[in-house]
């Protein structure tokens, strides 16, 4: 049994934050944050949480993918900022959407970047496993929580925003193929604040859960990452890079994406971006592309894409399909 995309759909945070805007918060400038980054502006949240966000994004996937709600039996998010530790945030989403009263399962995955793409190839796992017919995947963020508006090297990258997709059962013959791997962060290149012991037998507590970053580990690592992701996906699904007619990659820095591309000798053109509006939104930032490309007209029946994330954890993955 195969399975495929059937609809995409993404949610913008209320408010939108120039360069400008940051500027008032932390000493930097839109030269700089442009020339270094390709953004421009990102959505911050002042009234909603990762799930109303995940709900908007999965109320708009339904109604591109034309299925009765009640079918849908699983529901994925892909956080690292849920709206609490428990319960999980596409719990929240399943009452959101009004269904509770059906056989559903939700659960959440903290991948960081990569978070879609794990939570992608699981939905499709357990759909041809046969546990579940219809799945919501959704990618949804609210970084601004965790952002230290004092860090000019982390505060200007991120933003807040979802996207979600519906993945179903399908007669047709391609299939959606994945690579992922992980590797422990033991030097600390992509973190946040750890979670304290209870300060009951602890001293020197903070409870903050800032993240933190070693900007130039990361882009080395990203860069290599995304070229194994993007190789090693082609190599399993017998494909030539050149007939892929779009990648979408996580949307951290239009300079780590321009590197991959002059390493594997690819038109920067081949590569879907929108980081300049949005920033990095982590685990919604793939499938708010998607969302965002069907909605321009980009996406075109029987176009060949492959999507690549990497982030926090360390992990990294790569997912081919077929429009
Ligand atoms: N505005 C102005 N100046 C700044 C800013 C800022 N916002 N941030 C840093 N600078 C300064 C630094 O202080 C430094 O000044 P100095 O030369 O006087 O010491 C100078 O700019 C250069 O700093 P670098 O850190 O060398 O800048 P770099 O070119 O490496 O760019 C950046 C920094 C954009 C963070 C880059 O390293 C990067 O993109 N790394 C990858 C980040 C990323 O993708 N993270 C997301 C991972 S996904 C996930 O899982 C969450």
């Amino acid at each position: 049994m195969n399975v495929e995309i059937k609809g995409f759909g993404l949610a913008q945070a209320d408010n939108c934050v120039s360069n400008l805007d940051l500027m008032k918060f932390v000493e930097t400038s839109d030269e700089w944050i442009k020339e270094r980054t390709g953004i421009e502006q990102r959505y911050f949240s002042s009234f909603e949480n990762t799930s109303d966000l995940g709900v908007r994004a999965s109320l708009l996937a339904i109604e591109d993918s034309g299925i009765d709600p009640k079918l849908i039996d699983l529901i994925i998010v892909a956080t690292i900022t849920p709206d609490a530790m428990m319960p999980s945030t596409a719990n929240l989403v399943q009452a959101k959407l009004g269904l509770n009263n059906q056989r559903c399962l939700a659960f959440d995955v903290n991948a960081a970047c990569s978070g879609f793409l794990i939570a992608l190839q699981n939905a499709q796992a357990m759909i041809q496993s046969g546990f579940a017919h219809n799945a919501l995947v959704i990618g949804a963020e609210t970084l601004s929580k965790i952002l230290d508006f004092e860090d000019r090297t982390t505060c200007i990258l991120f933003g807040d925003g979802a996207g979600a997709i519906v993945l179903g059962q399908s007669e047709r013959l391609e299939s959606i193929g994945h690579y992922s791997r992980s590797e422990g962060d033991l030097e600390g290149v992509l973190t946040t604040d750890s979670i304290e012991l209870n300060p009951k037998f602890k001293s020197n507590v903070s409870q903050s859960y800032y993240l933190h970053m070693k900007g130039q580990a990361v882009f080395r690592f990203a860069v290599k990452a995304m070229e194994d992701a993007i190789i090693e996906i082609c190599k399993k699904e017998a494909i030539r890079l050149d007939d892929v007619d779009w990648i979408v990659p996580h949307q951290a820095n239009k300079r780590i994406i321009q590197h991959v591309a002059s390493k594997l000798k690819l038109d920067n053109n081949k590569f879907y971006l929108n980081l300049n509006e949005y920033g990095n939104t982590s685990s919604a930032s793939i499938p708010i592309a998607l969302a965002d490309m069907k909605n321009k007209g980009l996406l075109q029946k029987n176009q060949k894409i492959i999507m690549v994330g990497f982030g926090a954890g360390l992990t990294w993955a790569s997912t081919y399909f077929v429009v």
